[in-house]
């Protein structure tokens, strides 16, 4: 039995220019054809569950332009509810401008646009008394990310928290939130631990954790897989599926809207981390955000 996913967080145009490597500040390098594609964090997450088969809501917004037609109808048909996305008047759908290196990494630059002015208005209380779990970024105003996860645990929601794009707000959120998801270098950061610790220590992973009062975590770590935090329990290692990566943008949110469908379907931590570890790897290996997404059978092709 599938309980509802609802998504609060960001729409974004994503402008795509392949390059062989990164420039350095103030070089220019040569890129390849732009491509416009379906990104934000949020959507990313919502998408994911969609298209995996999530009973999912997005709640945000977009400005009244071309981009942001796009980008609800693309959400839309990954079968995911877009009633609450809201259209705005004189301001711009969210854009960020990415560039993909041949080894697969990227450079994200977001500029925010109609994603700046969701509020807690926006949420209203019916759309979190039907859910089982919501998902959460950090591409929409901290005040609203607050006030979502705050009336969410109120209601017996089981808040997951992505602080990304991670800055101090991070370790101001991560103790509302039900399931913290972190990268390595975000968990190192939050945790004040030193390079590598994430990898080496997972002593020092949990009591970091505890001390900013988040009982459960999942720490992604690349091709290394990832580290769950649940409770008492020792932390698992999940390893990674192996992949020539193509384009990791939207890897991780795809990890995410996994981690949601899981739980929403009522998978153990762990469980639901083994999962979104193949989720994301099939992310990974195709280029682009939505677009790189499986449906079930996709997914169940590539991992045999
Ligand atoms: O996490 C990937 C996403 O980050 C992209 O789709 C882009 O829109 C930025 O929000």
């Amino acid at each position: 039995m599938t309980g509802r996913i609802l998504v609060v967080g960001s729409l974004n145009a994503d402008l795509v220019v392949q390059t062989e490597r990164f420039p350095r500040a103030g070089e220019t390098v040569a890129g390849g054809d732009l491509s416009i594609g379906a990104g934000g964090k949020g959507a990313n997450q919502a998408v994911a569950a969609g298209r995996l088969g999530g009973d999912v809501a997005l709640v945000g917004a977009v400005g009244a332009d071309a981009n942001g037609e796009l980008l609800r109808s693309a959400v839309a048909g990954s079968g995911v509810d877009t009633s609450l996305v809201s259209v705005r008047e004189g301001v711009a759908t969210g854009t960020a401008l990415i560039t993909v290196a041949a080894d697969g990494e990227n450079t994200i630059v977001v500029s925010a646009g109609a994603n700046g002015t969701l509020s807690p208005a926006d949420l209203p209380d019916d759309a979190l008394a039907g859910a089982a779990v919501l998902g959460l970024c950090l591409e929409v105003p901290e005040a609203t990310v607050r006030d979502a996860a705050e009336r969410g645990r109120a209601a017996g929601v089981t808040v997951l928290l992505n602080p990304s794009p991670f800055g101090p707000a991070a370790s101001r959120l991560a103790p509302l939130a039900d399931v913290l998801l972190v990268n390595e270098g975000e968990a190192e950061a939050l945790l004040g631990l030193g390079a590598g610790a994430a990898a080496d220590d997972r002593d020092a992973v949990r009591a970091g954790f505890r001390a900013l009062g988040v009982q459960r975590a999942v720490v992604t770590r690349g091709g290394d897989g990832c580290l769950v935090l649940d409770g008492d329990a020792d932390p698992e290692h999940v390893p990674a599926v192996r992949i020539s990566p193509v384009d990791t943008t939207g890897a991780g949110d795809a990890f995410m809207g996994a981690l949601l469908l899981r739980l929403a379907e009522g998978d153990d931590l762990l469980t639901a981390a083994r999962f979104a570890a193949g989720v994301g790897a099939f992310a990974a290996s195709r280029p682009g955000a939505q677009a790189s997404y499986p449906t079930p059978d996709a997914l169940r092709t590539f991992l045999a």
